[in-house]
């Protein structure tokens, strides 16, 4: 198993296939059924380029706020948008901040920022960097929940096919995210919380190893 080098092909993969915009500058027109997440990356494309978003009238509109720290398509000295308060989102489109989505509200793939903290945020909260969730949320199956399903309960997993480029050429590498409790993950055969082994204890999918902070890529996991 060769987890280190998989997970930098993959980063790489990132670089090889991203297209993160389209063309039409403010004030040009645009199709939001064009709006899409992108095969392979899934991210969030318009019609319009980095700056703007397709507003309702067709029509490129500014952006309002950011989701990224170190957005793209800026150069020195534009003007980026602000991100947003907390308590509030950005969503992928980036037109406006929003408050924050209560459980089962439809939230973004792979933003579990823009779903509402449960009460016992600080008790479930991963706080090692890896995106298990954010502030005892997560955003799966494109629904707000909480990550609080304990040891032997029924979780919601959610498998994310990304593709990904090796010397062999193209290849699926599914990300596996759940609502498990931190220390558990959500096994996708029997659909319950299950511990996670430690390297070298037998396993049948990458997902089952704890991983360190260098082998995960934004923090998610890869399980093929
Ligand atoms: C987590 O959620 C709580 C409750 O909504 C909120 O008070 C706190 O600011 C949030 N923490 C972060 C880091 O967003
Ligand atoms: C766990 O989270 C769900 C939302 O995903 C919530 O409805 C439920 O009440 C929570 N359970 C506990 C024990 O906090």
């Amino acid at each position: 198993m060769h987890l280190l080098p998989l997970t930098l092909l993959f980063y790489s993969s990132y670089t090889l296939l991203s297209v993160q915009a389209g063309t039409a500058k403010i004030g040009e027109s645009c199709n939001q059924g064009e709006n899409r997440l992108q095969a392979g990356t899934f991210q969030f494309w318009s019609e319009c380029d980095s700056q703007a978003y397709c507003g309702p009238g067709g029509t490129c509109v500014k952006k309002g706020c950011r989701k990224d720290d170190f957005p793209f398509g800026y150069a020195p000295g534009d003007h980026i948008p602000d991100k947003c308060p907390r308590g509030q989102f950005c969503p992928d489109e980036e037109d406006k901040c929003q408050d924050l989505l209560p459980v089962n509200s439809d939230c973004q793939l792979n933003r579990d920022d823009e779903c509402e903290a449960p009460p016992n945020f600080k008790e479930l909260a991963d706080t090692t960097g890896r995106g298990l969730n954010v502030n005892g949320s997560v955003c799966l199956n494109s629904k707000c929940m909480w990550a609080n399903k304990t040891l032997g309960v029924s979780c919601t997993v959610e498998n994310t096919p990304y593709i990904a480029y090796g010397k062999g050429g193209e290849f699926i590498d599914i990300v596996s995210r759940g609502d498990c409790h931190l220390g558990l993950y959500c096994d996708a055969a029997t659909g319950l919380c299950i511990t996670e082994k430690n390297l070298g204890d037998a396993c049948t999918a990458d997902k089952e190893f704890v991983w360190t902070d260098l082998e995960v890529y934004q923090g998610l996991r890869h399980v093929s």
